[in-house]
């Protein structure tokens, strides 16, 4: 295994662990190795691939894109930006999007908006309350409002400004924050995703939601994995019923081409002014045709109505056929973004998945994601339950 990776990436930096395994070419939820071998892809390239592989809708919409416009720049108006941006404040409820490249980005830039909203406030030292076992990307700020050391370690100094508090006790939050006159956002996602598929509870958003209207600070959400439809609405939290001021996205937005965005609603749409924030690639043609292209092939098909559907009978099937199994913790999530927790890491699950046909990720150690594309059907993910399940029992009961 280990001479097939150095021999397939003796030039690429040494950042990931990757499985020894060159994926080509896909369809719908079907992904092909470069030896031929067919794969379920259970994974949609972390929560990315909305509409699976190779969509017959919106392969030909890129092509024409790619043939007019790739990039143009932010020196001149970019149609498609306002398109995409008008359709995300309809979805979301909220007024202005700022356009980037990818989740750190959008978090990035959420960061600084709660900066400056704290700033233009008279706040010099601005603080944001951060949630443990959150994960915001690997820039030196996004890393450091990341609630996990092994991510952190080596790359100190962190940047300062974080309060850091447990995931739904709203106590807790009470209690980090009192009396603190600095403090001016709080920051989590509503479904925890690399922090092993950890959801905030509807109430405690709720409370969370009157807190930041009493104290006035910004309430934003990470909804770069949890956003977009996966789980049955178009923005996670909005199960809870709540408008957040400040919303990253990315990764399913543009259902593979590099995307991410930042909607944010009045409290926050109108901090930065021209020269505040920028970047070269951020709302290019390409990728903001291919937002436009995810979100009107989702609504056509009702991908959102699938998710839920065939989300809540994976499942459901998975609580029937682990009922009672020794060793798995919980089963959680919503929609089709799911994670099987299990009492002992099992990381060695992604290359038995891998070797039987089945592409999973094992994350926090201990939890089975599974992340599916949102045209996945019920007999896919049927499948996905016939090949996982075994593996899991067969699993535990070597370590038993
Ligand atoms: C919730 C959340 N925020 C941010 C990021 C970072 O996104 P990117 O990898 O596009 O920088 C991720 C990536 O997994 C994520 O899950």
């Amino acid at each position: 295994m280990t001479a097939f990776v150095e021999a397939a990436s003796p030039h690429t930096m040494n950042t990931y662990g990757r499985l020894p395994i060159a994926l080509e070419r896909g369809q719908g939820c079907r992904v092909w190795d470069v030896n031929g071998k067919q794969y379920l892809d259970a994974l949609a390239g972390i929560a990315v691939n909305t509409l699976g592989h190779n969509h017959p809708e919106l392969v030909p919409a890129l092509q024409d894109q790619v043939a007019k416009l790739i990039h143009c720049c932010n020196y001149y108006h970019i149609p498609d930006q306002e398109r995409l941006a008008a359709k995300l404040v309809e979805l979301s409820g909220m007024t202005n999007v700022f356009f980037c490249n990818s989740g750190l980005e959008a978090n990035e830039a959420a960061l600084k908006l709660a900066r400056k909203y704290g700033h233009d406030k008279g706040i010099a030292l601005p603080k944001i309350v951060v949630y443990e076992k959150a994960f915001h990307g690997r820039s030196i700020a996004t890393l450091s409002a990341t609630g996990n050391a092994k991510i952190q370690k080596g790359f100190e100094p962190l940047v300062e400004g974080f309060i850091r508090v447990p995931l739904n006790d709203i106590e807790a939050l009470k209690a980090a924050t009192a009396n603190d006159p600095s403090v001016v956002a709080v920051f989590f996602e509503t479904i925890q995703g690399e922090g092993g598929v950890n959801p905030m509870r509807s109430e405690y958003l709720k409370q969370v939601r009157a807190l930041c209207d009493e104290k006035d600070w910004l309430l934003m959400i990470d909804e770069v994995q949890c956003g977009m439809g996966r789980t049955g609405k178009w923005f996670a939290h909005q199960w809870a019923g709540i408008v957040p001021d400040v919303m990253p996205l990315a990764k399913g937005l543009g259902s593979g081409v590099p995307i991410g965005a930042v909607v944010a609603g009045p409290k926050a749409a109108h901090i930065f002014q021209p020269g505040n924030h920028g970047g070269t690639f951020g709302g290019n043609p390409l990728a903001m045709r291919a937002g436009v292209e995810t979100i009107r092939i989702m609504e056509k098909h009702d991908l959102m109505g699938n998710a839920a559907r065939v989300g809540a009978h994976l499942q459901a099937s998975l609580e029937k056929a682990l009922a009672g199994v020794k060793g798995i913790k919980e089963i959680r999530g919503q929609g089709l973004m799911l994670g099987i927790e299990l009492d002992k890491p099992c990381g060695v699950l992604t290359q038995r998945c891998a070797d039987a046909g089945l592409l999973i990720s094992v994350t926090a150690d201990s939890v089975i994601r599974l992340v599916p594309a949102l045209i996945i059907t019920e007999a896919e993910v049927n499948e996905i339950v016939a090949i996982l399940v075994p593996l899991i029992q067969a699993f535990l009961a070597e370590q038993a």
